[in-house]
């Protein structure tokens, strides 16, 4: 409860119907409620701060937590180069395709311990981990300690540490770094995206005709005829370009810095999307459901662009015709 509302509440003599009030050697009295009225006037103000501190993250928390992330994503990319080409461990998990190796249970341990030495009271959602932490904080870490795991296991340059903070659900920070590129993308809501500490912004590009787009393909791709293979014909069909990187939180981190004009992919996890779709956002892109409705980080789906193109790319995912025209 907040300290002025205690401090009232609990000054018997507030409620006395006179009080006295000694004023340059005179003395003066005066009924209760002046006291109270007074009390409130000079109260409030702090009572209102109060209040705000608890429903309302302050840009200071968020740089807190910002540094936070930054710190683990930095430390978790020095252990990746430090494992990379010298790999002993290359493990399936679940699915066909999906890798796990030393170096990812390495990364994650690093990011747990500095979490867990800062906010020890928050939730956490790793990847390999699983569920951790406080279960019923409204704060969330969702961490990808190696987002790119194939690409890693096979010495192609394209995999990133991803960290995002989800409060109540939604992305309020989020951290991506390229440890090999040394290119560290950051975003707090509110607070606007940079890489390398310079502000970024999506790109310009208004039609799809010219636009350079990026996508994915998850591990159930093989189970499943919702596997992105049609959507992707399409769009090649339609653009200068699709790019399958192997890497979804590099796929976002390059759209919201205008690399790529485009990125949507389904089968995806909170900790894949988390970072990166905060950093499209504050980099001035736009973030939805493929049918252009709200963004859900549970969904599996997103469509991320740089806004001009959006309205038309949900339009032609809504309307892929069936892979066999292709042939
Ligand atoms: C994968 C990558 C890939 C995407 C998959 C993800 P991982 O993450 O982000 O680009 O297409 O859906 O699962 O397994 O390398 O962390
Ligand atoms: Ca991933
Ligand atoms: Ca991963």
């Amino acid at each position: 409860m907040p300290s002025s509302f205690l401090f009232l509440s609990s000054c018997p003599s507030a409620y006395a119907p006179l009080r006295v009030l000694r004023l340059r050697g005179s003395f003066l009295l005066l009924p209760s409620s002046f006291f109270l009225l007074t009390s409130y006037f000079f109260l409030l103000p702090s009572y209102f701060l109060l209040l705000r501190s608890y429903f309302i993250m302050t840009d200071n928390q968020l740089q807190n937590y910002l540094e936070i992330a930054t710190e683990a994503a930095l430390a978790a990319g020095s252990v990746l180069q430090s494992f990379c080409g010298k790999l002993e461990n290359i493990q399936e998990k679940g699915r066909s395709g999906d890798l796990v190796t030393e170096a990812d249970k390495a990364s994650e341990a690093v990011i747990l311990e500095i979490l867990g030495r800062h906010v020890p009271e928050h939730g956490i959602l790793a990847e390999e981990s699983g569920k951790l932490g406080n279960a019923s904080s409204k704060y969330l870490w969702a961490i990808d300690p190696l987002d790119g795991t194939t690409n890693y296991a096979h010495q192609y340059p394209f995999y990133a540490v991803s960290i995002g903070l989800l409060i109540d659900g939604i992305p309020q920070i989020g951290v991506i770094y390229d440890p090999l590129h040394n290119e560290l993308f950051r975003a707090g809501k509110g607070l606007g995206a940079t890489c390398n500490r310079k502000p970024i912004a999506v790109s310009q590009i208004s039609e799809l005709r010219t636009s350079l787009l990026v996508t994915g393909f998850a591990y159930d791709r093989r189970e499943t005829a919702d596997n992105n293979y049609a959507e992707f014909c399409h769009l090649t069909h339609l653009t200068q370009g699709v790019r399958r990187s192997g890497s979804a939180a590099l796929d976002l981190a390059h759209t919201a810095c205008g690399r790529s004009d485009g990125y949507w992919e389904r089968g995806l996890a909170p900790w894949d999307v988390a970072a990166g779709v905060l950093i499209v956002s504050e980099a001035g892109g736009q973030v939805t459901a493929y049918d252009g409705s709200a963004f859900e980080i549970n969904s599996g789906r997103v469509l991320a662009t740089n806004g001009k193109i959006h309205a038309e790319l949900s339009g032609a995912l809504l309307a892929v015709p069936p892979l066999s025209s292709w042939r």
